[in-house]
């Protein structure tokens, strides 16, 4: 299949990328065109793209699939009312220029899978959540709610949202991030650490898109997260081990993380226990399903045969 794909050069581009390239044609938009082929590690077309102009007729030919993955990164910088914005506009504009082109030219996908996040449900303490539950209704929750209905909205004959929770991958995104502050200041468990962390593998992310760029059955909201969500004490206990950090046991006041990353803090601080119910009613086979397979496979102690 012919696949347009945004935000192809990051972290969860990358992955999938390698994993969907055999057996699809990628034309990756970029904002840096042809520069950001030294960013990727499949084969693809590199289009030169901001995100907000037209989207040229020639793009669209004999494309059959979309993925959305653009967008500011979230868990980076304060959220300032200039952040906020950017970080909006980087996930709908896109999706507002690739809808208005595609009903211009009359035509219609076979199928879109756009990344959505876990922070569609906002901060629900020890509460099961699955696809049909309510968002919640702080700025991320907002987000979300609207960036998943700009993707929906568009032609196409099936579409899909991946709720993503933070997603484990070796030195990069959230890993990378909190074992940078483990460095920092030792691994510290965030408030009361009592609130839950729902995430996922990053190898399970691209097999779940693979699988559902051609399993019909696949559409609507997803929860892309692995079966156990884990307590923040439970899971700075086990990353410590696995980086043989200096645990603080004091852990870091909620109020100090307010002072530290305003109204990002909200976000450290929130709990989703979200349950992978529509995944597991296609019987989808986590090949990460625990927290220790995860970090097993992220911190290897023993050194690999090759
Ligand atoms: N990684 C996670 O833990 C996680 C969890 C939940 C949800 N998600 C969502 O999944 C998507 C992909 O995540 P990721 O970790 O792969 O992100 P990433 O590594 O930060 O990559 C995002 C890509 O978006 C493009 N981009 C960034 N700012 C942009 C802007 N202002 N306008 C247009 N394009 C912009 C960039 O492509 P160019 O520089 O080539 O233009 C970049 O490569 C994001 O929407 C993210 O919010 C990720």
């Amino acid at each position: 299949m012919r696949i347009l794909m945004t935000g192809g050069t990051g972290l969860l581009g990358n992955a999938i990328g390698r994993r969907i390239a055999r057996t699809n044609q990628l034309l990756v938009l970029s904002r840096e065109g042809k520069n950001a082929m030294s960013r990727v590690s499949y084969p693809c077309e590199m289009l030169a793209w901001n995100g907000q102009s037209e989207i040229s007729p020639r793009w669209l030919e004999g494309v059959e699939g979309l993925i959305h993955l653009a967008g500011e990164s979230i868990g980076q910088g304060r959220w300032t009312p200039e952040r906020k914005q950017a970080l909006r506009d980087s996930r709908l504009q896109p999706l507002e220029q690739i809808d208005q082109a595609l009903r211009f030219h009359n035509r219609q996908l076979r199928v879109l899978i756009s990344a959505s996040g876990v922070g569609y449900y906002g901060n629900r303490g020890d509460e099961e959540l699955n696809e049909e539950s309510s968002p919640g209704n702080d700025f991320l929750a907002q987000l979300c709610v609207d960036w998943e209905k700009a993707a929906l909205a568009l032609p196409s004959k099936r579409s899909l949202v991946l709720r993503l929770g933070p997603v484990l991958a070796p030195d990069a995104g959230f890993i990378k991030e909190v074992v940078g502050m483990f460095k920092k200041f030792g691994a510290a468990r965030l408030g009361s650490g009592q609130h839950f962390l729902s995430w996922i593998h990053i190898e399970d992310v691209a097999e779940i898109v693979a699988q559902a760029l051609t399993n019909p059955s696949y559409s609507g909201p997803i929860n892309a997260v692995a079966p156990e969500a884990l307590r923040n004490s439970e899971w700075t206990e086990k990353l410590a081990a696995a980086t043989n950090t200096f645990k603080i046991p004091a852990g870091a006041p909620a109020f100090a993380l307010k002072v530290m990353f305003g109204e990002m803090a909200d976000m450290m601080l929130s709990s989703q226990k979200v349950n992978p119910t529509r995944l597991q009613s296609q019987k989808f086979q986590f090949r990460y399903p625990t927290f220790d397979s995860a970090l097993k496979r992220l911190f290897p102690t023993e050194p690999s045969p090759h």
